[in-house]
């Protein structure tokens, strides 16, 4: 839809929300994002196109679910119950077999499939689930950098407050792990009590959008210890759960001295099984499968459960979806060849971006897994600033066509750290990117 074509009153006829969201795109780079999947680079037709890096596809493994589910739709006759309404929270054969799955590829531990509820995508599962555990004007801590979109997701609807947590500085700070702990999370407290504001959500993502990094199992632990005895509900977001870098490849291993293992916190929460624990996946990043809509929640809270299936009509996923994945996911055989053939892509298309940055003299932050590389342009900017943040990255869009991720909303104080996408080009584009991007850096 042409939206120029649409009336515009001199006075608005919205809600206060509704004139706020007209005037707030959900993201600052979507434009600029949509002119550049309009002109793809291409190395003879299009040798200048644009090659987007800025928004977390993962286009690695698509052709191999792609036949998977084309089998299903030829093979097997649609179900009746897929054309009626079913279970707003998820279908039971869908809850079971997403539970066999966390089981299986995540938790290593009983997974009670009453214990999930599903709706459109991680969005709407953090959206619902903030508006039920926190009041509008509550505080949902995060540590910065974080994802830009969640504030709008807490925001927007649940009215729920972000509270950007500097734990570090420089990207060095990292190296042994995301700096948070218990100290940090006392002071964030008080200072959001003195603000006339209550700390009622923390939400980690593990690992990490945009660092790459993940919180270790002792981290894990005391920070569910602490939340639980400020009764703070713990929210650990695992949407990249599966997509570990291979940190014991030959060419990578000494860019961890320290390695962490990642533990999901879903086992964790087996052993506590407390109501202020929770869990939050999609199928978006792991399965890349962004556009499919399905996100879930795993709580042992049975009463955040029922206000979820109660009042989320409007957030179903649809029963065709449901189907269809519920059968890729009793292919037990499928499912482990893809996530292994998954892992391998990941770590290659790692390597490549990796060899680049460390020719170029980027700092970066060794990734343990997500779809990002999070690194240091600063020597670049003219100006330190936002201004000079957002010129450099539009510098670089112009010049060699690398849409990276601005770094606008992602709540970091330091300038010129920007987001790469490893995972939405595939690996020969992403050759040619990284190339681009050094020929930059050397005219600079
Ligand atoms: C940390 C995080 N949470 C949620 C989302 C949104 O996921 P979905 O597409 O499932 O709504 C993203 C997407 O980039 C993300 O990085």
């Amino acid at each position: 839809m042409n939206s120029k074509k649409i009336a515009k009153m001199s006075q608005s006829s919205l809600s206060q929300k509704g004139q706020t969201a007209s005037e707030s795109p959900a993201r600052v780079d979507m434009e600029i994002y949509f002119e550049a999947l309009d002109n793809p680079y291409h190395p003879t037709d299009n040798p200048k196109g644009a090659l987007p890096m800025n928004v977390a596809e993962n286009h690695l493994c698509w052709e191999m679910l792609r036949d998977r589910i084309q089998q299903v739709t030829r093979e097997h006759e649609i179900p009746d119950w897929v054309a009626s309404y079913g279970d707003p929270a998820g279908i039971p054969r869908f809850r079971e077999a997403t539970a066999s799955f966390l089981e299986n590829h995540l938790f290593g531990t009983h997974v009670n499939p009453d214990s999930l509820a599903f709706s459109v995508g991680a969005t709407s599962v953090i959206e619902m689930t903030s508006f039920l555990l926190a009041d509008p004007s509550d505080t949902a801590v995060i540590p910065a950098p974080s994802y830009p979109v969640y504030t709008g997701d807490i925001g927007v609807i649940p009215g729920v407050i972000r509270y950007d947590l500097q734990t570090h500085e420089e990207l060095e700070e990292l190296k042994n792990g995301i700096p948070i702990n218990t100290q940090k999370l006392e002071q964030a407290k008080k200072d959001i009590e003195a603000k006339g504001s209550r700390f009622k959500i923390l939400i980690l993502t593990s690992p990490d959008n945009p660092t790459g990094g993940i919180y270790s199992e002792k981290q894990l632990r005391e920070t569910a210890d602490w939340c639980i005895a400020n009764q703070i509900h713990l929210i650990v977001n695992e949407i990249y759960g599966l997509s570990l870098i291979d940190i014991s490849h030959p060419e990578i291993k000494e860019d961890y001295p320290n390695p962490i293992e990642f533990v999901s916190f879903g086992k964790i929460m087996s052993e506590y099984q407390n109501p202020y624990l929770h869990f939050w996946y999609s199928f978006s990043k792991d399965f890349g499968v962004s556009g499919f809509r399905i996100g879930l929640l795993h709580s042992f809270n049975e009463e955040l459960i029922q206000a979820y299936r109660n009042a989320g009509l409007s957030h179903s996923i649809s029963n065709y979806t449901q189907w269809v994945m519920s059968e890729v996911l009793e292919d037990k055989a499928f499912l482990e060849q893809f996530f292994s053939t998954y892992r391998e892509r990941l770590t290659e298309s790692y390597l490549i971006v990796r060899k680049s940055l460390k020719r170029m003299n980027i700092p970066f932050n060794p990734s343990f897994g997500s779809l990002f590389v999070w690194m240091d342009w600063s020597k670049f900017l003219s100006e330190e600033s936002a201004e000079g943040e957002e010129k450099l990255w539009m510098e670089i869009y112009q010049q060699t066509g690398v849409l990276l991720t601005p770094t606008n909303g992602f709540g970091h104080k330091k300038k010129g750290l920007y987001r790469m996408v490893i995972t939405s080009l595939n690996q020969s584009k992403l050759q040619v990117a990284m190339d681009k991007l050094e020929d930059f850096t050397k005219k600079k």
